[in-house]
Order: structure tokens, then C-alpha cells, then sequence
């Protein structure tokens, strides 16, 4: 074993986004080993956020109005109770990230700017460098951790399988160029982010491909949600990958949407631009479908004004080669954010003893069917102090050393890609959701690069093909309307593996 792998700790946390640093700083002095896949605080969707944090500040606002608009984005699927306690401790999380060094926008009164998004029926949203939200975040955080002798910071290094003893997670199998390594730990926080690099079209790093989804699930965790994938509306519609985002905050400050005819396509929907994110990307998608180019406008709000208000996404465009001051946004689609993911409480525990999972991998129900945007970050940074509230409150006795074994191989979703984008984007149907589970059942069992990927896509696309009716950012074709009442699926691997062999089995009978 390397000198510089411990061999256990009492923590280990997988992730280097907001989840997994607040986590880390709120579990101090405890000792905690951070793993990240690259270095700390990068390739995160966190660091890349440009909206903010939702956080009834205002003084015509209020946690139960806040409440309200995540109820009615979440589309009936919201668990109240979890929103309710999520949304409460706001205020208490921005406080928290500025006494760690985070510095928020201000007005030159010292009060804090509050943005609009989507679907918000108030100015909620704290932002930082204007639309440089994440990074302002991470780059503070990243620099406390650092200062924090507790914290032993493990880079370039994956998470390969959880180890599992006597029923409950004992530790993390981990790979570091090639070579294997194990920790023993009491508790594991999972804190991996989303899997937006399972689609083409992501505003996510490609990496994201629900790793920390694959780790709990081969672990026996219960997963919820998986079907629900947020696609932002507006992504910069260019060659780069992953696409660049255009925060909604530019539709908050009065942008507006056009077709290649002129068209202000959505100026007689209920929220025109600001309708809930489903609801745009669905009509945008609507227009690209017919052959048409869509445009975000933001000439006649913000015009010169641009660069100073979104001096991040200026950049963006121009290294597209648009000057938004003058020229609109050649916008489309994306995928941005996953609602589901592994089943938790309001400590972050999940249903394996010494296993927790906080921020975008976690399904708190906080987001129900569709998530409210910027509630995540702030979801991100209450749950990671909860759950390290939860961890420390536990007497740690002694400590084990695992083996190490040859690691597998390194996961990589490129061949899974192109199937998933086909067969879950914004409109979905029942054969090609078949066709995918087809596809990748065989290879969640391999030994390969595909196998993590493929089971994380097969998740999803079995939880997709049962909810037979089009909720939130859920639409199908052949179910085209809401059902009367809406409920939250969870289920464990072994019963995903077992609807897909039956799947698969009524398949064969039919072609018999
Ligand atoms: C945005 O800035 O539009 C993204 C905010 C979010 O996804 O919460």
C-alpha cells in the first residue's frame, strides 16, 4: 500500500462539490478522508453553477412561499416534510458558508442581491460574482479545507465498490492510477453529484455519470426518483462539450425566448419565459423539432449591461463567437440536473447501515418531480451539515484494515451515451425505453467500462417505463396526461436486474 493511503479512517467521503466540502469542514476536528476523482473542488457540477442558492431572505418573502413554488415545480411528488425542513435551514446556510469565507453579492446598502429564476414568485437567490456562484463557493471552501488538519485530501482517485461487512458498509475499495487500494471506515458519505455525462447534451462534466448511484446500488441501497431528469432550457447551442449553461437568472432580468421567424414562442404560456423549466424546455424542444433555431434574447433587457450582470456567461458566449449585448443566444436543451437517486433521510442516511449520500446523488425528496431551480445548492449545503451532524453524533470504536485487489476497470459511459440520449431526452415512449433496457442489462454484469454506466441507465429507464403517465420533467408520448394522484417509486438493484430479465423474457415469448 502507498504511503500516502491510510489504511482507515472514520469517515471517508466521496466527492468534492458543496455536499462533500460542507460535510467535510462541518465534520471537523473528526478526521475524514476526502476522495475526489480529480483535483479538490473540480470537474463538479457545483463549481459550475451560475445561478445561486434559493433562500427566502427578502422582506416580501418567506419560507412558506418558498415552500409553495417547490411544491408546484415538484409537480405532486415533493415529500412536504423534508422540503419544509430543507427550505428552513436557508437562512442558517448562508450564514454557515459566510463564516467559512464564501462572499455573497451585496447592495451597496450591505443587503444581499437577490436574483430571479424560474419559477420563483420572489427575488430569492444569492448569488456570488454575479453568475459565478459555484465557483466563488468551491473556491472558498476549497481553500478552508486545505487550512483544515483534520481533513486528509485523496485526488485523482476513485471510488471503485463500497466493502461491505456483516451487512453494512465497512469501507471503500479505491483505484489511483491503476493501482488498488482499500480504507476501513465506520461511515461513508457518498457525495458524487448527478449523471448528466450519460447524455450527449449535458451542462454537466461528462464524468458525472452517477457513479456514486452504481457504488450504492451494487451495495444494496434502496434508490428513488431515477426517472426524473431536469433539462435545463437554455444551453449554449454549440459544438462544446459539455454544452455551456445560459442561467436562467438572464430570463430572470427580462430576456426573452424567439424562434428563427421572430417568433416569442412562449409569450402566451402561464410564466412565459419564467414558466417552470419542463415547461420551456419542452417548448423549446417542440421548436427544434419542427426545424427551427431558438434564440435567447437579451438585447432589449439588459443590452450593454450584459457583462457586468453575467460576466461568466459573456465569456462563454464570446468564446462561441456571440456578443450577447448585440446578437442573441443560439440556445437548446440539456440535461442539467437529476432528481433521483439514492434514497435518503433527513441525516442523509441511506438504507445500508454506514452508508450516506447528500447533494445531486442523494433523493431526499426535496425536488419531487421537478426541481425548483437553485434549490440544490442550497439542498447540497443544509444536507451536508445534517448528515455531518449525523456522523458525528456516533461513537466510533476501533478501527479494521481491508485487502486491496485488483481494481476494475476504470468506468467510462461513451458506448451508453448515444442509447440513453435516444431513448430518455425530453420526450419519452415505452419502445424505445425497452430497446434501451435491452441494450444495457447484459453489460451491468460485465467486468468492463460500460458495466456502472449501463446499470446506473438501466435504473433509470426501468423506473422511466413504469411511471406510466408524464409528470414534472417526466413526458411521455404514450402517456401523455398526469395521473390522478402521484407517488414516489423506490426500489434496490436486485429488483431493478429482476423487472429487466422479465422485460427481457416477455421479449423473447412475444418473438417466440
Ligand atoms: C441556472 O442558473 O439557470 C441554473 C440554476 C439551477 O440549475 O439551479
Amino acid at each position: 500500500m502507498n504511503a500516502s493511503f491510510p489504511h482507515s479512517a472514520p469517515v471517508v467521503i466521496i466527492g468534492s462539490g458543496l455536499a462533500g466540502l460542507t460535510a467535510a469542514l462541518s465534520l471537523a476536528p473528526m478526521p475524514v478522508v476526502l476522495v475526489t476523482r480529480a483535483a479538490l473542488g473540480e470537474e463538479t457540477s457545483s463549481a459550475w453553477a451560475q445561478g445561486g442558492i434559493a433562500a427566502a431572505l427578502g422582506e416580501d418573502d418567506s419560507p412558506e412561499l418558498h415552500l409553495a413554488d417547490t411544491l408546484a415545480a415538484g409537480d405532486g411528488l415533493v415529500d412536504e416534510k423534508a422540503a419544509r425542513a430543507i427550505l428552513d435551514q436557508a437562512p442558517a446556510a448562508i450564514g454557515w458558508l459566510e463564516a467559512q469565507g464564501v462572499q455573497f453579492d451585496r447592495k451597496a446598502d450591505g443587503a444581499l442581491e437577490l436574483g430571479l429564476e424560474a419559477a420563483h414568485c420572489r427575488r430569492r437567490i444569492v448569488h456570488g460574482k454575479g453568475d459565478a456562484s459555484g465557483a466563488t463557493i468551491i473556491r472558498a471552501l476549497t481553500e478552508r479545507v486545505a487550512a483544515t488538519p483534520s481533513i486528509s485530501v485523496l485526488s485523482d482517485t476513485q471510488a471503485r465498490r463500497l466493502v461491505l461487512r456483516d451487512g453494512r458498509v465497512a469501507g471503500v475499495a479505491l483505484e489511483r492510477a491503476g493501482e488498488a487500494y482499500a480504507i476501513a471506515a465506520r461511515a461513508v458519505l457518498l457525495a458524487t453529484g448527478g449523471l448528466g455525462g450519460l447524455f450527449d447534451a449535458t451542462t454537466n462534466p461528462q464524468g458525472n455519470f452517477g457513479h456514486g448511484i452504481a457504488l450504492a446500488a451494487r451495495a444494496g441501497a434502496v434508490l428513488a426518483d431515477m426517472e426524473f431528469v431536469q433539462f435545463h432550457p437554455t444551453a449554449l447551442a454549440s459544438d462544446r462539450t459539455p454544452l455551456a449553461l445560459i442561467s436562467e437568472a438572464v430570463r430572470g432580468e427580462g430576456a426573452h425566448l424567439t424562434n428563427d421567424l421572430g417568433d416569442r414562442f412562449m409569450a402566451d404560456v402561464s410564466g412565459q419565459e419564467l414558466a417552470p423549466r419542463d415547461i420551456v424546455a419542452r417548448a423549446i424542444s417542440a421548436e427544434i423539432a419542427q426545424g427551427r433555431k431558438v434564440f435567447l434574447d437579451a438585447r432589449p433587457a439588459l443590452g450593454q449591461h450584459f457583462s457586468t450582470r453575467f460576466p461568466s456567461i459573456a465569456a462563454l458566449c464570446r468564446e462561441a463567437g456571440i456578443e450577447p449585448e448585440s446578437q442573441p443566444i443560439p440556445v437548446r436543451p440539456a440535461v442539467h440536473y437529476h432528481m433521483g437517486g439514492v434514497a435518503t433521510d433527513l441525516c442523509g442516511r441511506t438504507s445500508v447501515e454506514g452508508l450516506w449520500a447528500v447533494g445531486e446523488v442523494a433523493a431526499t425528496g426535496l425536488h419531487g418531480a421537478n426541481r425548483l431551480a437553485s434549490n440544490s445548492l442550497l439542498e447540497a449545503s443544509v444536507m451536508g451539515r445534517l448528515a455531518a451532524e449525523d456522523i458525528g453524533g456516533l461513537a466510533f470504536a476501533g478501527s479494521a484494515t481491508l485487502g486491496s485487489s485488483r481494481p476494475s476497470p476504470r468506468p467510462s459511459a461513451a458506448s451508453i451515451r448515444p442509447l440513453v440520449s435516444r431513448s430518455l431526452g425530453v420526450l419519452r415512449d415505452a419502445e424505445s425505453m425497452k430497446s434501451l433496457i435491452a441494450a444495457v442489462r447484459p453489460l451491468a454484469d460485465e467486468n468492463s467500462p460500460a458495466a456502472d454506466p449501463a446499470l446506473v441507465a438501466l435504473a433509470m429507464a426501468s423506473f422511466a417505463l413504469l411511471r406510466q403517465e408524464s409528470r414534472g420533467a417526466h413526458a411521455r408520448t404514450d402517456f401523455p396526461a398526469k395521473a390522478e394522484t402521484g407517488t414516489r417509486r423506490r426500489m434496490t438493484m436486485q429488483q431493478i436486474l429482476q423487472f429487466a430479465d422479465e422485460l427481457g423474457e416477455t421479449r423473447l415469448a412475444r418473438s417466440a
